[in-house]
């Protein structure tokens, strides 16, 4: 049979492959809607229902070799972990266009410590049957509280040298009473454990009753306050005239030199990949982040009581950033000039869902200077010269119940990349007896923030996965040290000057850094094969945050599962399965299987591809400007080029078009 030239289908398929074709795929990409499916699909029929209880615990790329080649037919590889008839698995699924049908290549049961991530879906179920649980309702009613207005939560019970024999969570309730802010209304003294595999409750304790804090003033919403101030700004307006400076391909950013790939993980949320900076030079890219994530946020509770000891958590592991990632709002969230993309995860039933405006990219100026300078010394001249800092942003925010974790990845045209975290939201309330400080003569574990409301001591210590390759994947952990000298020729009158002298870490213990203790000591990343013309050696430099370090005794429980809070800087030899700070199965997990056992192995770091584990933290101390929500606070660290350049990239930064 002959075809027509202009047969309409025909056509309809060569537009079709022509789109294919020219589609930019990185091979960092994460999974897509249909690939989540294709996993879905082939692992449910191997384990079908009714017979085989199967849920999804996590569902992500399984990375492929580093460094990659892009070769015609990229293996596409998924790692899975589900929960099979109360056994945990590890799955990988080959899903490579070439292949017929996807295959498992991998399908082992884990029967080590800890547990994968919890999904949403059990956190909810679980809080359902314990509302429904009739002690707890009787509960209820002998303190007089409508069930229809009581919020509950699932907290995870952490590690405390227990055998770990079934996934367990701890269901804690509120009243919403009065106002949308349940969090201030903590009902203090009542548990229900709930067992999330029988999905049933397997514990209840009634144990004390404190007052629950009043509701008045409390409630957030913006109509609840009218009339409490009579400023309302005039407003802003953000235009760029000329469209915005970046293009996205496929999550492929490209911004000025800078070029750099976005993927978004169950678990980790936001990813940068494989960011580079163009060397006009040479006409070439040179590579400086292969990956760059937060790998996991330990948030301890600084209290010894019954309710509270366990709040130990692990917001990656246990609760996954990715999967908490909210919608960002357009033009509050993110400014008008703000481009939004949605990310994809497998839900509970391991079928895709889709999360929208997971991350905005939105170019910024803020008024602020890049460089400027006045020259008045020369005669009869007056010249001033600037640079507008104008700075490329993408943005992720994830609520982890009460907290709101707002993340900034800045790209500067100095070669500088800044990470930003905010903290926000609402406090964790202890309730309590006490109205005034006068009356307490105990341990409170935080500060009276209000009448019966306790505001608890906590931390927050932010790991993050940096492995540089700063032109080229060899490198090398640069430690220089700044030195008090004495000047030892007697003509001159000074005595003493500070030099630097630098070391190379060998061995994972050599880059165990705790900056908190060594304030002179600066930490680069170094191409020790690359050599600028004049010789000194490319790399990049961490400049930190405040430095703060966990101050909970080694041997307690939290701080062996979290044991390289200790430190503000280790570095791995880059492995692909070391990616996860809390290790794979954090949930319960007794810290066998983690960023600080890893480094125990002691393996050689030096010109090899390496990763920098870097950890900034906030040890917040609770006062009352944090009730009933808390201003936002932020903390962040700056990888900053440092030799890796010949001159000042900011001499050709060119002014932007149009500024009035
Ligand atoms: C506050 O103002 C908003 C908008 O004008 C209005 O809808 C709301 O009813 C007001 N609330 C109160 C408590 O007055
Ligand atoms: C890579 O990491 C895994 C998990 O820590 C470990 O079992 C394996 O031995 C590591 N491989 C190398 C070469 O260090």
């Amino acid at each position: 049979m002959k075809h027509s030239f202009f047969n309409p289908i025909l056509i309809f398929l060569i537009i079709q492959l022509s789109s294919l074709i020219t589609t930019e795929t990185h091979p960092l990409d994460s999974l897509s809607p249909h690939e989540i499916t294709q996993v879905q699909t082939t692992i449910s029929q191997i384990y079908p229902s009714p017979t085989h209880i199967l849920t999804f615990h996590y569902m992500g790329l399984d990375d492929p070799p580093k460094p990659k080649t892009a070769t015609q037919n990229p293996t596409r590889m998924a790692y899975v972990i589900a929960r099979i008839n109360r056994t945990t698995h590890e799955i990988t699924v080959d899903i490579s266009k070439h292949l017929r049908s996807p295959t498992i290549l991998i399908d082992k049961v884990y029967k080590g410590n800890g547990y994968p991530t919890l999904t949403n879906e059990e956190q909810n179920n679980a809080n359902k049957v314990a509302m429904e649980y009739s002690p707890f309702v009787e509960s209820m009613k002998k303190r007089k509280l409508k069930v229809e207005e009581i919020v509950c939560l699932s907290f995870v019970i952490g590690w405390f040298g227990q055998k770990q024999e079934r996934r367990i969570v701890k269901v804690r309730c509120y009243s919403m009473e009065d106002t949308i802010n349940f969090y201030m209304r903590p009902i203090e003294g009542v548990t229900v454990t709930v067992d999330l595999d029988e999905m049933k409750v397997v514990g209840f304790i009634d144990r004390v009753e404190v007052p629950i804090p009043k509701a008045y003033g409390t409630d957030y919403r913006e109509e609840k306050h009218n009339g409490t101030t009579d400023f309302v700004h005039q407003g802003f307006r953000i235009i760029q005239p000329n469209g915005a400076g970046f293009t996205i391909d496929n999550d492929i950013v490209r911004w000025g030199k800078w070029e750099f790939h976005l993927s978004f993980d169950a678990r980790v949320g936001l990813i940068i990949s494989t960011a580079s900076i163009e060397d006009l030079e040479n006409k070439k890219r040179r590579p400086i982040l292969y990956r760059g994530f937060l790998s996991e946020v330990f948030v301890p509770y600084m209290d010894a009581t019954d309710e509270w000891y366990y709040r130990t958590y692990f917001d990656a592991g246990e609760y996954g950033l990715g999967q908490l990632t909210v919608p960002l709002q357009p033009n509050i969230d993110c400014p008008p000039n703000a481009v939004f993309i949605d990310g994809y995860i497998a839900s509970q039933d391991g079928k895709p869902l889709k999360m929208p405006k997971v991350f905005c990219v939105f170019e910024r100026y803020s008024g602020d200077i890049m460089w400027r300078h006045t020259e008045a010394s020369i005669p009869n001249q007056f010249i001033t010269e600037t640079r507008r800092e104008v700075t490329l942003i993408v943005r992720t925010i994830s609520t982890i119940g009460n907290y709101d974790y707002i993340f900034d990845w800045e790209f500067f045209q100095s070669g500088s990349i800044k990470v930003k975290v905010g903290l926000t939201g609402i406090l964790e309330i202890r309730g309590t007896k006490y109205n005034h400080k006068d009356q307490i003569h105990e341990e409170i574990y935080g500060t009276l923030l209000a009448p019966n409301t306790v505001g608890s001591f906590h931390d927050h210590f932010f790991t993050f996965h940096l492995d540089l390759d700063i032109d080229g994947h060899l490198n090398s952990l640069m430690k220089t040290f700044l030195e008090t000298r004495h000047v030892t020729n007697h003509n001159i009158p000074r005595k003493s000057y500070w030099s630097v002298k630098q070391e190379t870490a060998n061995t994972e213990c050599d880059a165990r850094i705790h900056l908190g203790s060594k304030p002179t000591l600066e930490i680069s990343v170094v191409n020790p094969n690359k050599l600028t013309k004049v010789g000194n050696i490319k790399g990049y430099r961490l400049i930190p945050a405040t430095p703060i370090s966990s101050l909970l005794m080694d041997d307690d429980y939290p701080q062996i599962r979290a044991a390289n809070t200790k430190y503000s800087v280790l570095v791995t030899p880059y492995n692909k399965s070391e990616k996860w700070a809390s290790g794979l199965f954090t949930d319960q997990g007794s810290g066998d299987d983690t960023l600080a056992t890893w480094t125990l192995r002691n393996r050689d770091i030096k010109n090899k591809d390496i990763v920098l584990w870097y950890t900034m933290g906030l040890h917040h101390v609770t006062c009352q400007e944090d009730f009933p929500i808390m201003p936002t606070i932020s903390a962040g660290f700056e990888l900053r080029p440092s030799n890796f350049f010949e001159t000042n990239p900011v001499l050709s930064v060119k002014s932007p078009k149009s500024m009035t």
